[in-house]
């Protein structure tokens, strides 16, 4: 048979859900049209993947890209230029930008900017506030959300609902499953004197562990008594881990690059301001335990919680600094590091960034290799040194907490909806991200 695509990927390593192995991979129309040895068929291109892994795309389930009102940080371009820089084929973002996107205006206007400007696919949280509950059934199902988002302890921007009689309203209302930001508001009141001026290292003292768990503990009980699933957003406590598995039923969670790769004090000392975050990085036996819950299943997703800052801003003395790190650009660089340091293997990162994300969130034709599907690829040479520098970055932010860090595995290709969009680390098509679509919402 002399089968025609439009593109072929020839000979590259595919990980896939039936295990991986040398294959060729035919496109047609952007959707993945027969995975196989393609070698009588023909196609307008054929790129040669011989020695490379392709991966299912990598969807980064948080990202903060800052537009509207806050672009001298980022933008809905530059951020999803940085993503698909690193290798990410979609990204869910979040909604504590300016306006907040707490309304079907705002909403609308962020789906808008983001079609066809955005390198990747996309979609957005619309933030969960006491004003807009009534409105959130009919927010969350608007083509391009990805749900419903709530911070229950303060972090950048105004979105903030802290006490169990607005959540539970909150929870009462939707149908889909929310993100969370889970520190108690109460408890981070309580322990602002805690902050020590000009010393990151308090940064983990005064949001320590019990409040991650606190909150954790409150949203699983909602959760329960509602019957509704949640998605609690990086996880920063082994406290939490060891809480999570016994409520996998409601609960998801995600781990976050940094809470698996750095460790306070060190990370403080080192790093300084640039190293604060929230939740914050702690120490080394917290590390070990969310490792302990991605080897054990616990952890569903990966993120990068993306949250770029200026320099400026960031070298502020402490507490006068705000808290947020880039991320999306370093995701798959720095995991695939822990993959050949064997911490993982590739079949769970890819389980954690692709097929994670799309069990999650009911994602429509992504998350895996499979015919039908769209053609999302993350292209990695596993066996490549590099070394990550601020000048790679293409955050507007234009920095990276992981500067000078030699690491092993490297992103070549970004393939969406069969264009490729990243190859050797230059832009080669120009933007057409578009909504990443919902089983739930096909039909809004
Ligand atoms: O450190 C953080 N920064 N954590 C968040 O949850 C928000 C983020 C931001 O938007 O800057």
């Amino acid at each position: 048979m002399n089968q025609r695509f439009d593109t072929i990927l020839k000979s590259g390593t595919v990980v896939n859900q039936d295990g991986e192995g040398v294959r060729d991979i035919g496109i047609v129309s952007g959707r993945i049209a027969e995975i196989g040895s393609l070698a009588n068929a023909s196609a307008a291109a054929v790129i040669d993947c011989k020695g490379l892994h392709i991966l299912p795309g990598v969807i980064d389930t948080q990202v903060h890209f800052r537009e509207p009102g806050l672009t001298h940080k980022e933008d809905l371009e530059t951020g999803s230029r940085s993503a698909v820089m690193g290798g990410v084929t979609g990204v869910f973002e979040m909604p504590n930008t300016a306006p907040l996107t707490v309304t079907e205006a705002a909403f609308t206007d962020k789906v808008r900017s983001g079609t066809h400007r955005m390198h990747c696919d996309f979609a957005f949280f619309v933030g969960g506030t006491r004003e807009n509950v009534q409105e959130l059934p009919e927010l969350e199902r608007a083509a391009g959300c990805a749900g419903v988002k709530v911070f229950i302890g303060s972090s950048t921007g105004a979105l903030l609902v802290e006490d169990d009689a607005s959540l539970r309203r909150i929870f009462q209302v939707i149908r889909r499953r929310a993100a969370f930001h889970a520190e108690d508001e109460y408890r981070l009141n309580d322990r602002k004197s805690l902050r020590i001026e000009g010393d990151p290292r308090s940064h983990p003292v005064w949001r320590d562990e019990t409040a991650a768990l606190m909150a954790t503990q409150r949203l699983v009980a909602l959760a329960h008594e509602t019957g509704k699933r949640i998605h609690v957003l990086h996880i920063s406590t082994k406290e939490e881990i060891e809480f999570l598995r016994g409520h996998k039923d409601v609960a998801s969670c995600e781990a976050t690059p940094h809470h698996l790769t750095m460790a306070a004090p060190e990370c403080y000392e080192r790093l300084g301001t640039l190293a604060q975050m929230n939740p914050p990085v702690r120490s080394a036996d917290h590390r070990e335990g969310i490792w302990y819950g991605v080897t054990q299943g616990i952890v569903d997703v990966l993120g990068s919680d993306h949250a770029p800052h200026t320099l400026e801003e960031k070298s502020k003395s402490y507490p006068a600094s705000p808290s947020g790190m880039t991320g999306v650009q370093t995701l798959v660089p720095v995991m695939l590091d822990h993959v050949n340091a064997g911490r993982l293997s590739l079949a769970r990162f890819v389980d954690l960034t692709s097929a994670g994300p799309a069990r999650l969130y009911n994602i429509a034709c992504k998350g895996r290799i499979a015919a039908g599907y769209d053609a999302d690829f993350t292209i990695v040479d596993l066996k490549r040194s590099e070394t990550i520098t601020n000048n790679w970055i293409a955050s507007r932010a234009g920095w990276t907490p992981y500067d000078g860090m030699r690491v092993t595995g490297w992103p070549v290709g970004t393939f969406v909806r069969g264009k490729r969009v990243m190859w050797q680390g230059e832009l080669v098509t120009p933007s057409q991200g578009e909504p990443v679509r919902f089983l739930e919402t096909l039909k809004p």
